[in-house]
């Protein structure tokens, strides 16, 4: 099994609805086994895989010291959030420390993580982790527990500082706490071809982090919202308006993939 940490810190970019279109797309299309934790307490993994619950497989047990039994046994497997229990978790110590010999010893908020993840290792194929819109506890933890992290972003003036900032979190985790993780890359979303301002701030960004953002976008379609509200892969959505949208989502998609190693 593979993890993949959907993160950027700036709220409403698409990492959840990206994470639902992407589980769709691996377990229906691609036919993974996929796990999906949904670790932000707002639950919008939670709501539009609702279909796909199995009761018992909550996302803050992948913080705790139990090992995980996985509940059900179908190709999607969402791990809700239930919103008390993923506050505790944001309450945790995530303190660096050294131990005798000066190696760096993880919180348990992160070894947690790294543990429960190995748990259900045998058990998928993928697994995708939704993070809050925050620089805190939670997104950290998955960025040190991932082996891959995409970074969702809609481009303009104010998330783009937020990109860079992102970007440099990853590389300063990668550097220090984990070597292994790998930046899929920045993925546009929300993009308007017709909106000049946007295109202008797309080729600022790609001027500075050309390999780091990812040769493709995904547009605004009303279609996106439709899919997550209705809990169906944006293949499934009937207006003809959706062709365009499932032809776009799924380049991305099959790019994400030919960047980790192949769905
Ligand atoms: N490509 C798209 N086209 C149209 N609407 C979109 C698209 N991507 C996202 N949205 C809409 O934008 C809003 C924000 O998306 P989403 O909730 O996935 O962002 P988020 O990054 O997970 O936010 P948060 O950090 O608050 O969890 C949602 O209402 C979603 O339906
Ligand atoms: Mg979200």
């Amino acid at each position: 099994m593979k993890t993949i940490a959907v993160v950027n810190q700036k709220g409403g970019q698409g990492k959840s609805i990206l994470v639902c279109q992407l589980a769709f797309f691996l377990a229906l299309a691609k036919n993974k086994r996929v796990a999906v934790i949904d670790a932000d307490e707002q639950g919008s993994i939670s709501t539009t895989l609702r279909k796909y619950v199995a009761e018992g497989n909550y996302a803050h047990t992948f913080f705790g010291a139990k090992p995980i039994e996985v509940q059900g046994d179908g190709m999607l497997v969402p791990f809700v959030s239930n919103d008390v229990e993923m506050r505790k978790v944001e309450k945790m110590d995530d303190e660096l420390q050294l131990d005798a010999n000066k190696r760096l010893l993880l919180p348990p908020i992160v070894q947690n993580l790294k543990n429960r993840l190995a748990d259900i290792s045998g058990a998928f194929d993928w697994c995708l982790i939704d993070t809050p819109g925050s620089n805190s506890k939670v997104p950290n933890a998955a960025l040190i527990a991932a082996d891959f992290v995409l970074v969702p972003s809609v481009i303009d003036p104010y998330s783009l500082p937020v990109v860079v900032k992102v970007l440099q979190r990853v590389w300063n985790v990668k550097k220090h706490l984990n070597p292994k993780l790998e930046l899929i890359g920045v993925l546009p979303n929300q993009f308007k071809a017709s909106d000049k301002e946007m295109g202008k701030h797309l080729s600022q960004l790609l001027a500075m982090y050309k390999d780091h953002v990812l040769p493709t976008a995904i547009s605004n379609r009303a279609s996106m919202p439709l899919a997550a509200d209705n809990g169906i892969p944006i293949w499934k959505v009937p207006q003809t308006a959706a062709r365009e949208a499932t032809k776009e989502v799924r380049a991305a998609f099959e790019l994400i993939g030919t960047k980790v190693g192949g769905f």
